[in-house]
């Protein structure tokens, strides 16, 4: 919206797309744009089923639009969407209109809970729906405030406002209107929304302020820094109060996007909007508006600066994001440990739970919660946990959490672990805990996202952005991540002293080891080309490394769409020896630990069921070795830190796999990156 430079309408399609590109791993069956047309008095849809690439050829089709007009002012608007309600098509595809002329239209993403009773009353008002969406109501429902306002001059970000009155669900919103043209309003309840601002004048604001409904109206505010002009520019804004002046809507360009990755190659200056902020932009002006003021509310939303890269969310030479991601783990675990633990101390700081650390330390039990991968770090960590820091480790899928309505109370510390930390499931969880009075923590990779910010104190990962829907690297600094806490929750427990330390050595020599078994990529091909054609492949293991059991046959149902299953080698005759002969392929996991004689045991049984055992284990086993049908032999490290180790095998193998069965590897069917609904 408002362009620092006029930009032709070509130029804010591609922009549009490139953001849209930038989304798509976190879903994307379908995709669909809204752009002024001609005269910006009618409004141009244009929706696709598949790829965001099928939409931008898309537009080259439409005669309708002159591609190379070039314009101050305009708002263009874009989705990818992944279904919920609906099948993948063209017509359930976002922006959902409330009418043939295209009045209103708008992009949601998340989920309208009462959107049968909304779509029920509606059509008793005579609004006909085309789609199968929940979104649809939400259109039709503006509409219907708008047709029947009487004599009331109301304004797009009050007509939004009673809108979202009668909503239920999750939602972040975008509207867009042919009465309003050039006018963007945008909210959030729930789904993750924030606003980028690009000037070409230095930002000076920090903060954006709110005006409330009831009383308080705050001015807007300048946000350039005076004095800071462009050179030998003879016409320039008024600087001082440029946010009013009538040059500035050349001045700012506003991004609004659900995630930071869409818009970081233009600006990385942020505002993430709270549940219930109505953003609207008018005449070049942002402001925020809120119903009603709660207590203890700060009535300003900052404007951040993102530390993230474009680079960082680039492919570069990999075939693939999830390629890319797996050999990144020697950096992006180095930068969770990076500034925290002091080597030559032993003392280990996280900053975010600095101020928390007494309480948490008087806990009656830690409760871990996450969902797919992040339950695993959970999982992977627990035995150490509850070693370092003496407490009950309870570990929780979100989803199930919330089904047992699980007793929790005052003195539980409970951590939410989520690579995005935007998971609905987890999201839920974090609020069922808070409404209990329990101390939250958050651990995230996404700073300025909702679970970080709603949680009393957390720890961010730090592994960079995550891009791939398998998640790979975020598992890794997460394992670390959670170790690091239990390494300073022990800091002054004189018996834990010995093992602390080998710790910490361990995790010193950690990205050196990772990428030792990096090296080991082509042995793992040479698997993959020997199991790609398999229906189905067992992953089993026990103690510390019954987690990389687990995560690495999500990671292959995930990518190479085969059945997986992590077996926990202590149930192996409990039922999974049943499936054991000798075309069932299964990889055991055998590390030199408290658990390697048992492990033996099961691979005993395995073997005389003629399995043929391909086996992780550490170098120089023959032991192990020669019951193997093959080995992947890993350094060892310390115990709780070989699961680190012995998932980075299963990653490349999931790749590998998928490379080979020929399915797009960023892309899973099915799947998205965040899952935002319930
Ligand atoms: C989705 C993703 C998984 C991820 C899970 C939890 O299902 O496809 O890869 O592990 O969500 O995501 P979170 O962002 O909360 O870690």
């Amino acid at each position: 919206l408002n362009y620092c430079v006029p930009r032709t309408r070509k130029e804010i399609f591609e922009t549009l797309v490139k953001g849209l590109q930038r989304l798509e791993y976190r879903g994307y069956d379908s995709a669909g744009k809204a752009l002024d047309g001609i005269n910006n008095n009618n409004i141009v849809l244009i929706k696709k089923k598949g790829k965001v690439k099928a939409l931008d050829e898309e537009l080259y089709k439409k005669d309708c639009m002159d591609l190379e007009v070039e314009l101050d002012t305009h708002f263009g608007m874009a989705h990818t969407r992944w279904a919920t309600h609906g099948e993948p098509s063209a017509l359930n595809s976002h922006p959902h209109r409330s009418d043939k002329n295209n009045e209103f239209v708008v992009i949601h993403n998340g989920i309208i809970t009462n959107y049968k009773e909304l779509k029920k009353y509606l059509n008793s008002k005579g609004y006909e729906f085309e789609s199968k969406t929940d979104t649809e109501v939400i259109p039709k429902l503006i509409k219907y405030v708008y047709d029947n306002r009487e004599r009331e001059d109301l304004s797009f970000s009050t007509l939004v406002e009673r809108v979202i009155q009668q909503l239920e669900g999750a939602f972040a919103l975008m509207f867009k209107s042919r009465y309003f043209p050039g006018e963007a309003v945008a909210t959030r309840r729930g789904s993750p929304l924030l606003i980028g601002v690009r000037s070409k004048y230095e930002l000076s604001a920090e903060h954006i302020p709110i005006q409330y409904n009831t009383g308080e109206a705050t001015e807007p505010i300048s946000m350039f820094k005076e004095g800071v002009q462009e050179k030998n520019s003879h016409n320039r804004p008024d600087i001082s109060n440029a946010v009013n002046s009538v040059e500035d809507g050349k001045a700012v360009e506003y991004y609004f996007a659900s995630d930071a990755s869409a818009i970081i190659e233009h600006t990385n200056k942020v505002i993430y909007l709270e549940d219930d902020d109505i953003a609207a932009v008018v005449g070049g002006k942002l402001s925020l508006h809120r119903l009603n003021r709660l207590a203890g509310e700060v009535p300003v939303r900052a404007i951040q600066t993102l530390q993230m890269e474009l680079q960082e969310i680039m492919k570069g030479n990999f075939e693939a994001f999830m390629q890319k991601e797996i050999f990144e783990q020697p950096e992006s675990v180095f930068n969770t440990m990076r500034g925290r633990i002091c080597f030559d101390t032993n003392k280990v700081i996280l900053g975010g739970l600095e101020d928390h650390l007494k309480e948490i330390k008087r806990c009656r039990r830690l409760i871990m919660i996450g969902c797919g991968t992040s339950f695993h770090a959970a999982v992977a960590t627990r035995q150490v946990l509850e070693e370092l820091t003496e407490l009950p480790v309870m570990v929780e899928l979100a989803s199930d959490f919330l089904d047992r309505n699980t007793p929790v109370f005052r003195d539980d510390v409970c951590f939410y672990i989520s690579q995005s930390g935007e998971t609905a499931d987890t999201l839920m969880a974090l609020r069922y805990c808070k409404d209990r009075g329990a101390l939250t923590v958050g651990v995230t990779n996404t700073v300025g996202s909702s679970i970080s910010r709603d949680t009393d104190c957390g720890v961010h990962i730090n592994a960079g952005p995550e891009i791939g829907v398998a998640s790979t690297k975020a598992y890794t600094s997460q394992f670390v991540a959670l170790i690091m806490f239990g390494l300073m929750m022990s800091e002054d427990r004189i018996s834990l002293q010995t093992r602390r330390l080998e710790i910490i050595n361990g995790l010193r020599i950690l990205p050196e080891l990772i990428k030792k078994v990096l090296t080991l990529d082509k042995n793992i091909k040479s698997i993959a080309d020997e199991l790609y054609e398999q229906r189905s492949l067992l992953v089993m293991g026990r103690g510390f490394n019954y987690a990389t059991c687990l995560e690495g046959a999500l990671k292959i149902k995930e990518i190479p769409y085969m059945h997986s299953e992590g077996i926990l080698a202590g149930e192996l005759k409990h039922g999974p020896l049943a499936l054991i002969d000798k075309h069932m392929p299964v990889i055991m996991i055998i590390m030199r630990d408290a658990c390697y004689t048992k492990c033996q045991n099961a691979l005993q049984q395995v073997t005389a069921r003629s399995g043929r055992p391909i086996i992780l284990c550490c170098q120089d086993d023959p032991e192990v070795s020669k019951n193997a049908y093959k080995t992947i032999e890993l350094p060892q490290t310390v115990d709780c830190l070989q699961g680190i180790l012995s998932v980075i095998p299963l990653q490349l193998l999931s790749f590998h796999l998928a490379v080979l069965r020929g399915y797009d590897v960023d892309c899973p069917r099915n799947l998205a990156k965040s899952v935002t609904v319930e």
